[in-house]
């Protein structure tokens, strides 16, 4: 097994076609997707416990998502002859004081990782790196949904928050949630 590995990073060195900063600041955002997944499989045991299996049910779509988001950098840093380092993935918050709390979270963090992915681009285009530029148009875009969705079930919850049944209505609407790939999207492989 280490020969291989020693093998490949040869390889790998060889055929850099990443700058390192480029290939350092992907790597980081590999962690910043895989710590979105870790803590959105933990809002999904916060709903499981709360007995809301819609709730959770979206949430353990949008675990699958980050993961795929992770494993597309991954994919690219490899495909421009990058090394992929994993990092630590940092604790998640385990408990919300409301649905709409957990959401509330979401949204924040997607607007988190939304300044996250403007600061790869801009770095894209400071180290006239086109091809990263491109790459990372998929992820500008996907932020976009990333954060109207999220913003749209917060209203949701605003408007529900008073009335007797509100909450098991739209515990059926995520359960309606399925996930799909994103190469199954028609987006870059
Ligand atoms: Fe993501
Ligand atoms: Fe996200």
């Amino acid at each position: 097994m280490l020969e291989n590995t020693a093998r490949y990073t040869v390889c790998g060195k060889g055929n850099t076609m990443i700058g390192e900063k480029m290939r350092k600041s992907l790597n980081g955002q590999v962690n910043a997707e895989l710590y979105s997944a870790y803590l959105y499989l933990s809002m999904c045991a916060y709903f499981e416990s709360a007995d809301l299996a819609g709730f959770a049910n979206w949430m353990r779509v949008q675990t699958q998502e980050e993961v795929a988001h992770a494993m597309k950098i991954y994919d690219y840093v490899n495909e421009r002859g990058g090394r992929v380092v994993l990092e630590a993935i940092e604790k998640p918050v385990s408990e919300w004081d409301s649905p709409l709390a957990a959401f509330g979270a979401v949204f924040a963090h997607e607007q988190k990782v939304t300044g996250l992915i403007n600061e790869l681009v801009n770095l894209a285009i400071e180290e006239k790196d086109h091809a990263a530029n491109i790459f990372l148009q998929w992820f500008v875009n996907e932020q976009v949904e990333e954060e109207a969705s999220a913003d749209a079930i917060v209203k949701k919850l605003k408007l529900v928050a008073d009335a007797p049944g509100g909450l098991y209505m739209l515990d059926a609407e995520l359960a309606q949630r399925l996930f799909t790939p994103p190469a199954a999207e028609g987006g870059q492989k």
